[in-house]
């Protein structure tokens, strides 16, 4: 298993913002999380990733224990998530974006001066990542000449430059338009297959169509799992997710 989480927690005094959660996702398994605002869907990925350990139970990465591991540790260990348009650098090239990111991981991060060997991997990691997020032809636009939609494809391609075996995806199609959401489904199935991926979504037509299981959140617990056929018809996730039945 490549991620197992057993009854982890984070409470925050009273609140249990997560509460007890079991999950496991396989190799190049694609898992949605679903649930309603404050259900704690994006402190779960805080307690994978480490930006809020775990106050409770255990996650385990290939079966090691990361429970209390740094984030830049997990990191290492092939843990992405996606970065925050935030941390885009809006007056560089989608492509120097990238090789920025390229080098956040490299050991020797702070050594401008190349050898010839490490340029060409480098190369080869953008040009894999403009073109699986879309953005081969836009390479030398600045971001802030880019659409939204488009820093957020740079956002997920920034994420694949530390060739992850499990990234996270909170909400990556909130604020794109229609079209743009199109776009980026086409992307996150397009990833490599070996890929795990979980993925938050409040979109549920978009999040059904992409994974392989889903898991519904309701205050901090798992209230349903299953297939997203399975989850599709739940009266019970119809109820908490959406707030009254679907068509209605
Ligand atoms: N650092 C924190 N300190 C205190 N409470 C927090 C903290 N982070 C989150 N919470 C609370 O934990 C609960 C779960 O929040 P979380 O952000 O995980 O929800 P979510 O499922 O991601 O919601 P959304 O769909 O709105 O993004 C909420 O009640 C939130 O207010
Ligand atoms: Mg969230």
């Amino acid at each position: 298993m490549l991620l197992s989480l057993q009854n982890v927690s984070i409470h925050f005094g009273a609140l249990k913002a997560v509460d007890g959660v079991s999950l496991q996702v396989a190799e190049g398994e694609r898992v949605a999380i679903l649930g309603p605002n404050g259900a704690g869907k994006t402190t779960l990925f805080n307690a994978i990733t480490g930006m809020t350990p775990a106050t409770g139970g255990q996650v385990l990465l290939q079966g090691q224990d990361i429970t209390r591991a740094t984030p830049d540790a997990r990191a290492h260990g092939g843990i992405a998530r996606t970065f925050q348009i935030t941390n885009l650098f809006f007056g560089l090239s989608i492509e120097e974006n990238l090789l920025l990111a390229t080098r956040g991981l490299a050991k020797s991060r702070w050594a401008f001066w190349r050898s010839g060997d490490a340029m060409g991997d480098e190369r080869s990691i953008v040009d894999s990542a403009l073109a699986r997020c879309h953005l081969e032809a836009k390479r030398h636009l600045l971001v802030k000449e880019i659409s939204y939609g488009e820093q957020r494809q740079l956002e997920l391609a920034m994420s694949l430059t530390s060739s992850p075996r499990l990234l996270l995806l909170d909400e990556p199609a909130a604020g794109l338009s229609p079209a743009e959401r199109v776009v980026m489904a086409e992307v996150i199935r397009g990833l490599p297959k070996t890929l795990s991926l979980i993925l938050i979504e409040h979109d549920i037509d978009l999040a059904l169509g992409l994974v392989d299981r889903v898991v519904c959140m309701y205050q901090g617990a798992v209230l349903v799992e299953g297939r997203p056929d399975e989850i599709r018809g739940n009266p019970q996730v119809q109820e908490i997710y959406l707030g009254r039945p679907r068509g209605a």
